[in-house]
């Protein structure tokens, strides 16, 4: 898509802003709210400061993730006024905003304090009216207003839920840059490199440095895959080089893409056909996602898919998929959920009105699917030794193929993981735009 029509696109989407802000403000009761950008704190006995990435509202209205200590007034009827903290600092570089239109949709002002904003002299002569005031409450100390009213806070992460025609864009913008990370990520691997090679093969294809990506990259190689979350990168290619399983997204003007990739390595070819049959799992799930879809039965299908994963690659033999689940099978080689929102945060905001079932304790996401959602599709099938070993020691022991799972602890674990977003009547995957 031209900038052009991205640009506009943005000035549609600050116009639905404010209706739905205006919305939320008049059913809570509010004439105003101010939103504070947030700031890096310091670590602890130290004077350097946690990477900054900025609060949920400040971005879904402006983009601008890099911008401390600014402040946004958004009241019914009247334009957004930001004031972007600027100070004359010789330490630090200060942020400058490319001239663009959505600029033109608020009132902005540069500003040399981080406190927030006097509102006294803004709008009517009594100042702005009944004030509410979100971000972080280390930002937030002398600021008059009501603090992160919980109804309020509850009813503006209500409006990221379905996205604009510009928050698409922008996820999809993001996915296309990530992927050109993962392709380089699985050559870096396929040419024999380390987890920290992969992970610069991935920052130099995205041009993002790891502090302006959504979250740590996830990089495991071999059993390293296996852990869900693993966080190091290792400098010592392991040999032989059995997996890579890379998590890794970007950030484009604030919006986060999400993708997991597995790769098997060349002598490995039982592993190679795990990941197969996941893949065809996945996107039968990813082509599940529709308006009126319970996401949890996406959640549950995941592990109908995965019990005759399990069954066909003779990890399992002689127990029905429906008793794989009941016995808590499928849970341990799947122990996560199967996604989650996706917006300017990575697990985005008012995924849970209600509590996730007892059978899925850690889904993200319990809503019925509709229009303008944007979800990932990621399961997983892990190697798991604290997950299996009890399975192992239990009465479903001898259904379990031992050899197999030990051999295959050494490749760790697979997820695949795509972005979709709900459309009128389907789907639209963001991560395979070419049905790739
Ligand atoms: N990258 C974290 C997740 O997939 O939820
Ligand atoms: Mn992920
Ligand atoms: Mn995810």
């Amino acid at each position: 898509m031209p900038d052009t029509e991205l640009l506009s696109l943005q000035t549609d989407h600050l116009r639905i802003l404010q209706q739905r802000y205006q919305q939320a403000l008049e059913a809570e009761g509010y004439d105003a709210l101010l939103i504070s950008s947030g700031a890096a704190p310091l670590r602890y006995g130290d004077d350097q400061a946690w990477h900054f990435q900025g609060y949920g509202p400040f971005l879904h209205w402006t983009g601008l993730t890099g911008q401390e200590h600014s402040w946004l007034l958004i009241r019914p009827g009247e334009r957004p006024v930001l004031w972007l903290y600027q100070p004359v600092d010789f330490w630090h570089a200060t942020p400058e905003l490319p001239g663009e239109p959505w600029q033109e949709s608020m009132e902005i002002q540069a500003s040399e304090r981080t406190e927030a904003p006097a509102l006294g002299d803004i709008g009517k002569k009594e100042g702005v009216g009944k004030l509410a005031v979100i971000g972080d409450p280390a930002c937030l100390s002398g600021v008059g207003g009501d603090h992160n009213p919980p109804a309020l806070l509850a009813a503006l992460d209500e409006t990221r839920v379905h996205k604009t025609r510009y928050e698409v864009a922008c996820l999809a913008r993001a996915n296309s840059i990530a992927l050109d990370g993962h392709r380089a990520a699985r050559e870096a691997f396929l040419a024999g490199g380390s987890e920290f090679e992969v992970n610069l093969a991935y920052q130099r294809a995205t041009g993002q440095r790891e502090a302006d990506a959504p979250y740590h990259s996830i990089i495991g190689i071999n059993e390293h895959a296996g852990t869900l979350h693993y966080q190091y990168y290792g400098s010592d290619a392991p040999k032989p080089p059995r997996s890579l399983l890379i998590d890794a997204g970007v950030r484009f003007r604030g919006y986060c893409s999400d993708i997991t990739r597995t790769t098997a390595g060349p002598s490995d070819p039982r592993f190679a056909a795990l990941i197969h049959g996941l893949d065809q799992i996945q996107q039968r799930l990813c082509s599940m996602v529709a308006p009126g879809v319970e996401y949890i039965d996406i959640h549950r299908k995941a592990h109908q898919g995965i019990a005759a994963l399990l069954s066909a690659s003779d990890l399992v033999t002689g127990l029905d998929d429906e008793a794989m689940i009941t016995e808590g099978v499928t849970r341990a080689f799947f122990p996560h959920g199967v996604g989650h929102l996706l917006g300017v945060q990575v697990h985005d905001v008012a995924g849970k009105p209600t509590p996730p079932p007892a059978d899925a304790p850690f889904l993200r996401l319990t809503r019925t699917l509709e229009p303008g959602m944007v979800v990932t599709i990621e399961p997983g099938l892990y190697f798991i030794p604290s997950l299996l070993e009890p399975l192992l020691a239990g009465p479903v022991a001898k259904h379990l193929n031992q050899p197999l799972i030990t051999e295959l602890q050494g490749c760790g674990g697979i997820r695949i993981e795509d972005n979709v977003v709900v459309t009128d009547t389907g789907f639209r995957n963001l991560t395979r735009p070419d049905g790739a």
